[in-house]
Parts: C-alpha cells; sequence; structure tokens
C-alpha cells in the first residue's frame, strides 16, 4: 500500500486565548480521500499544520501506521511521507520540470548531474500519474498555475509522499485547471495514497471525497461518507444550524 493510516486523538491547540483546536480525533486511511470542511477559523489548517509538523499541539498524540508521537517536527513528518502541497512553493521557476521534481535530490552519476536519467524518470512518472505537460525539458516559470501545482504534486510524490495534504488547492486555478488538480487528487487515490483535501467549495468536496468531516469550533462534529450524504447536511453541520 502507498498510503499511509493516520490517526490524531485528542488534539488541542491554543493560540493565546484562542482555542484553535479543542480534543480533534480523526483517522485518514490509505487510498481514501478525506475533505475536510468548515467555516472560517474552525480549525483546519491548524490541524493539518500539525499533521505536518509545522504546529506543535498542546495536547494529544498523532499515531502513523503504529508510532505514537507527541508532535511531528516537519523532518519526522517528512520521513513519515506526510506531504504539503502548497500551489507553487518550492518551485524553481527557471530550472526546468524533471529539476524541479529532483530538486534537492538530484541524481547523480559520479560527481556529476546524471540528467539523461533524471529525464527519463520524470517522464515515467508524470506518465504514472497522468500528468499533462509540454516536456520535461522546458523551465517550470512557462507552465500554467493548474500545471505547476501539478509538478509539486509530481515532486511530493517522488520524495516518498504518502499522505498528500491539500489547503485550498484549487483557490487560485481557473476552471479548467481546478479539473486537472481535482482529477490529480483523483489519480493520487487510485495509486493507494492517502490524501485531506481542505475546501470551502462543497461541490469539489463532493466530486472528489470518499469522507466528509466537518470541523466547528475546533471540533470534529461529524464524519461522514460522501455516497451517503447531501449537501444540505453538511451545509447544516458548518453553519451548526441543525440544532435549529
Ligand atoms: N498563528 C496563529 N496565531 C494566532 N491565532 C491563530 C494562528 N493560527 C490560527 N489562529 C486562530 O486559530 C483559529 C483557527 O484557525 P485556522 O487557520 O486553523 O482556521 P481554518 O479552519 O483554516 O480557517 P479558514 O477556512 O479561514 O482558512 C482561528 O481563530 C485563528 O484566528
Ligand atoms: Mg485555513
Amino acid at each position: 500500500m502507498n498510503g499511509l493510516r493516520l490517526r490524531v486523538r485528542n488534539l488541542h491547540k491554543s493560540f493565546s486565548h484562542v482555542k484553535a483546536l479543542r480534543g480533534v480525533n480523526l483517522t485518514i486511511e490509505p487510498g481514501r480521500i478525506m475533505a475536510l470542511v468548515g467555516d472560517n477559523g474552525a480549525g483546519k489548517s491548524t490541524l493539518v499544520k500539525i499533521m505536518a509538523g509545522v504546529l506543535p499541539p498542546d495536547k494529544g498524540e498523532i499515531i502513523i501506521d503504529n508510532r505514537v508521537y507527541r508532535r511531528l517536527t516537519p523532518n519526522q513528518a517528512i520521513e513519515e511521507g506526510i506531504a504539503t502541497v502548497y500551489q507553487d512553493l518550492a518551485l524553481v521557476n527557471c530550472r526546468d520540470v524533471a529539476s524541479n521534481i529532483f530538486l534537492g535530490r538530484e541524481l547523480t552519476r559520479g560527481f556529476f548531474v546524471n540528467k539523461s536519467r533524471m529525464y527519463r524518470q520524470a517522464q515515467d512518472l508524470l506518465e504514472r500519474l497522468d500528468i499533462d505537460v509540454p516536456a520535461v525539458k522546458i523551465p517550470v516559470g512557462q507552465l500554467s498555475g493548474g500545471q505547476r501545482q501539478a509538478i509539486a504534486i509530481a515532486r511530493a510524490v517522488n520524495m516518498g509522499g504518502r499522505l498528500f495534504i491539500f489547503d485550498e488547492p484549487t483557490a487560485a486555478l481557473g476552471y479548467k485547471e481546478t479539473n486537472q488538480t481535482l482529477r490529480l487528487i483523483r489519480q493520487l487515490r487510485e495509486q493507494g495514497y492517502s490524501v485531506i483535501v481542505i475546501s470551502h467549495n462543497l461541490h469539489h468536496v463532493f466530486s472528489i471525497a470518499d469522507d466528509i468531516c466537518v470541523l466547528r469550533h475546533g471540533r470534529v462534529v461529524d464524519c461522514l461518507p460522501t455516497s451517503r450524504t447531501r449537501q444540505e447536511q453538511v451545509v447544516k453541520l458548518i453553519t451548526g444550524m441543525e440544532i435549529a
């Protein structure tokens, strides 16, 4: 299995007097896409930052396969295969597609970078993920926003990613690019990886997620299988209007 099983248990996190997370429990499964939804300030980004080792929790634990962590450092998260995909971050515009996919871990032959092997492997990876770019030899700066995000995803896969976290992946993309990105996220699931997607767009959420988890005021109010859930139900959970 390519993906990893990640569980968080009783996570708490405060920023001075703001309680961002108040006892979050959640399980991420390999080969599934989980959508994290919730209103502004519900705690979504805080939660995934803790999973990526960017923030330490105040309390609780993170369990990956069977390893229990009180907190993850960014390096531990990367070693465990947790990859946060930021839109263009970490791409070098003046370098070509293949170099970006291998950034920081170039294939070498003796003292020299083995360009032809990098091109070949980059090409294979792009084919496996069904990513369409004009060529592996063109600079990333010449690609569209959607293509650049696809390269960022390919790079994360190449780095050994097993759980991919997307925080609003389509916010800056046009219609066609959004669809390409959603397709690529589904492709990650088909390859058995674990995926978390944060989105305010419920239409996108319903089109890709296997499970929808709703956060409200720092708590998970419910996790529902998408196939047995209607959009109105999710809206009610997000806003807390189901009480009325
Ligand atoms: N670095 C920080 N310092 C202080 N408060 C923070 C910090 N990060 C988040 N918060 C607060 O924690 C709460 C949760 O924020 P978070 O960013 O996790 O929400 P979110 O669900 O991602 O919201 P959005 O949908 O707007 O991105 C908010 O009240 C926010 O103001
Ligand atoms: Mg956020």
